[in-house]
């Protein structure tokens, strides 16, 4: 589901596309497609179920690349790293991504997923 997609948007709008909530996974997106003006800010949530958490994980997917890994937080609290910064609540269940002056190459797929003690739970199953 991920293969194939395509940004709408072009310049000087950044496209963010997201995923729909997949199968039996227990992760929630609100948006679907977010746009930001070059050099504002992006934040996007996801809210996930699950009774044995042991990590939240954002990717960035761009278009006909492999996902990569922005951010792998297994604690509560806020995470840096360069423009991204997350934050994680393990008790409301819910992240948020924020991406500071945004540029047109940041224009993808912002994906999360939940890694539990079991099973990897991911929406990225089909990509790993
Ligand atoms: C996490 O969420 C709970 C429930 O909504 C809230 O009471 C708490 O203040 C939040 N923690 C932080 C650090 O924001």
């Amino acid at each position: 589901m991920l293969a194939g997609w395509s940004l709408p948007c072009r310049a000087p709008y950044l496209c963010f596309l997201l995923p729909d909530a997949m199968g039996q996974t227990t992760v929630t997106q609100q948006e679907r497609q977010v746009t930001v003006e070059e050099g504002n800010t992006f934040q996007i949530s996801c809210t996930y179920q699950t009774s044995n958490f042991d990590a939240f994980l954002w990717y960035q997917q761009k278009e006909g690349q492999a996902p990569q890994l922005v951010t792998y937080q297994p604690t509560a609290g806020t995470k840096q790293n360069g423009r991204f910064t997350t934050w994680l609540n393990t008790t409301a269940k819910y992240s948020l991504l924020q991406l500071a002056e945004v540029e047109l190459s940041d224009s993808a797929l912002y994906l999360c997923a939940v890694k539990d003690t079991l099973v990897h739970t991911s929406s990225l199953h089909q990509e790993l």
